[in-house]
């Protein structure tokens, strides 16, 4: 198993060193498991002046598997766009065609009380977004900001989705609600925007390879207020790249903090790579207090899906929940008054749990 680990920017060298401390425990039990550390994002542009250096992809595609931490920075925002550390990210998504992107919101029942909706609104919520992450408004040319002849200046992006991209994406919705509960909703904005009018209609027509999972749609913006409504209602939902992005940023409150939640992006093949949905956070960087558990949890999605190793992902997210049973916090999670500890200290706990767990 060869793995390359792109720490980033901000918060993402200290949550990586907490996810490389489990690796070490499993490594220490006899697991043959090779990493090797590369640089992206601003990492990339302080060192080769591109976000996403030659060297680093060449490594990820040689690699099973990526583990990723976050980018970005505002001293990087001045720079012109092919240079920002999130087109680091996006190009390296795009290179390896990584179309699939699944985003578990679940509520650890620790953290009920932590969420800022109601507990018994939230508590038992497990449910998976699969957003699409090659195509849609990210990708679609053309883009830009040009002068009018009268000195205006006009933005425009392009909203673009063929019947192949949604298919595939479509296809990994449906085998995903076929290993959970069997249900799938797709969102779109099918009333005002075509591209989205195709992606329903092509959802519609794999659903018939899929009797087996109940297939709904829903309107994004009302998917938005369902998710604050009742989140409960959810099994899978599929939807675009922007939609997806938006929603999983608010499903990720359901739980607590936006600092627990992992995610998985797939190609066809095995390969894929895993990161938090947070960012870089800047305003809490190199203060040791950030949460590396959505970085861990990361690390066990990487066990289920690309090495093959879903014991030790079982193993991994067990430790996760008896770290947060036994009480540990930081900040983002710990309720006023609870004790607060720091990345390092959780990453211990973890690894503490882990072993534990294990004899
Ligand atoms: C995410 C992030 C990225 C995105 C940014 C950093 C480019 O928000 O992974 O959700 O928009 O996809
Ligand atoms: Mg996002």
């Amino acid at each position: 198993m060869k793995v390359a680990v792109l720490a980033g920017d901000g918060i993402g060298p200290e949550i990586i060193a907490e996810a490389l401390k489990v690796i070490d425990v499993l490594r220490a039990e006899g697991l043959h498991i090779e990493t090797e550390a590369a640089a992206v994002g601003g990492a990339g542009v302080d060192l080769t002046g591109d976000p996403l250096p030659e060297a680093t992809l060449k490594l990820c595609r040689e690699s099973d598997a990526i583990l990723f931490g976050a980018i970005g920075g505002p001293q990087y925002d001045v720079l012109p766009r092919e240079q920002r550390p999130e087109r680091g990210l996006l190009r390296l998504r795009k290179e390896l065609d990584l179309f699939a992107n699944l985003r578990p919101a679940k509520v650890f029942p620790q953290l009920a009380a932590a969420s800022t909706l109601r507990a018994d609104v939230v508590a038992g919520l497990d449910m998976l977004i699969i957003r699409e992450l090659t195509g849609d408004i990210y990708f679609g040319e053309p883009r830009g900001i040009r002068i009018e002849a009268n000195g205006e200046r006009v933005g425009f992006n392009t909203m673009i989705y063929s019947e192949s991209e949604i298919r595939r994406v479509a296809h990994v919705g449906f085998q995903s609600a076929q290993r959970r509960n069997h249900r799938l909703c797709s969102v779109d904005k099918m009333n005002v925007l075509e591209a989205t009018q195709l992606w329903r209609d092509v959802v519609i027509e794999v659903s018939k390879e899929y009797p087996d999972v109940e297939l709904s749609h829903l309107l994004v913006d009302n998917a938005a207020m369902q998710l604050v409504r009742n989140p409960r209602q959810f099994d899978v939902i599929l939807t675009g790249n922007i939609f997806g992005d938006i929603l999983s940023d608010e499903a990720s409150m359901l739980t607590g903090s936006i600092g627990m939640l992992p995610s998985a992006s797939l190609n066809a093949g095995s390969q894929g790579l895993y990161e938090p949905i947070h960012g870089s956070a800047p305003d809490i960087a190199g203060k040791g207090l950030a949460n590396p558990l959505a970085q861990i949890l990361s690390l066990a999605m990487m066990f289920r899906y690309s090495l093959n190793r879903a014991d030790l992902a079982d193993r991994i997210e067990k430790a996760v929940e008896d770290t947060l049973e036994a009480g540990y916090r930081t900040g983002d999670i710990a309720m006023p008054g609870e004790k607060k500890i720091g990345t390092v200290e959780m990453g211990d706990a973890v690894v503490r749990a882990l072993k534990q767990g294990h004899a």
